[in-house]
């Protein structure tokens, strides 16, 4: 296993051929996240922009990420704030290709919060906690959370967690939508893992060009004509309608029969 310190990688990849995992591996310090970490993301990013793939994200000892790293916040100053350190770095997750998935076990806050809110989807383990103490350290939170947890969880619940530093547990994430599903610790990349071959069961094509209308800020329906234009071309769809049509139905995702 690589070190957290001592110029070790700070996030571990393992590569498959239908996805990416990423785990997040600073445990001393909480997984908390610095430069290199950044760095290391995007490279991560790089490789799925080349070759699209689906991404699992995580983090190691039982914690998510419990924000951007303190003492290098410490030290930024307006420059660094407009340079968008993290924020950049969350647009560019959230804007990957292929689907991504959040698994949550334990703290994601500040920075971690707003990295799996960047996420297409999050499952938690029971011991998950979301939150955005920024203003406690007399900040804002600047990666996303003023709008992406909005769109998540609405308005309400938003403010109180930005301004009045509500945590939202594992189960509250569940009811408010913000967390797909709560799976025990032990069975939570396994049950991650069967989303993602859900997912992957899906044409890859179809699965990008949704992700992108789903995330389109308005043209709708046009967007959405235009995406389904291209599909209705694909060879892949005429391969898994011709299969549905024989009567062959593994390849059509969601079915357990
Ligand atoms: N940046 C830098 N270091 C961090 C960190 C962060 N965001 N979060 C935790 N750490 C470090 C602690 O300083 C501590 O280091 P030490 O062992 O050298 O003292 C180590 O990680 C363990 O943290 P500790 O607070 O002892 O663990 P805990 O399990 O009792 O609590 C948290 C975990 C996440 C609740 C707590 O660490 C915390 O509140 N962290 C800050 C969260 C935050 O404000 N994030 C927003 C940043 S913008």
């Amino acid at each position: 296993m690589p070190e957290s310190g001592a110029g070790g990688p700070v996030v571990l990849v393992e590569e498959a051929a239908d996805r990416t995992v990423v785990t997040l591996h600073r445990p001393d310090v909480r997984n908390a996240i610095n430069e290199a970490m950044v760095r290391e993301l995007h490279d991560v990013c790089a490789r799925l922009e080349d070759r699209p793939r689906l991404l699992l994200l995580t983090g190691a000892g039982g914690t998510f990420a419990a924000g951007a790293d303190i003492g290098e916040l410490r030290e930024r100053g307006r420059d660094q704030a407009l340079q968008g350190i993290n924020s950049r770095l969350f647009d560019r997750i959230a804007r990957l290709p292929l689907p991504t998935v959040a698994a949550v076990d334990g703290y994601a806050l500040g920075g971690g919060a707003e990295l799996a809110y960047a996420c297409d989807v999050r499952l938690a383990s029971p011991s998950a906690r979301f939150g955005n103490p920024e203003p406690g350290l007399g900040i804002l939170a600047a990666a996303g959370a003023c709008w992406r947890l909005r769109d998540l969880v609405g308005a309400s619940v938003a403010k109180q967690v930005l301004l009045a530093g509500r945590r939202l547990d594992a189960e509250e994430a569940h009811r408010l939508g913000l967390v797909a599903e709560v799976v025990p610790s032990a069975g939570l990349l396994t049950r991650a893992h069967a989303l993602l071959d859900r997912m992957s069961r899906s044409g890859a094509l179809a699965l990008r060009l949704t992700k992108l209308v789903a995330d389109a800020p308005g043209g709708h329906p046009v967007v959405d004509d235009l995406a389904q234009a291209v599909l209705f071309e694909s060879g892949d769809k005429d391969a898994r309608m011709d299969a549905f049509l024989a009567g062959e139905r593994v390849a059509t995702p969601g079915r357990t029969s």
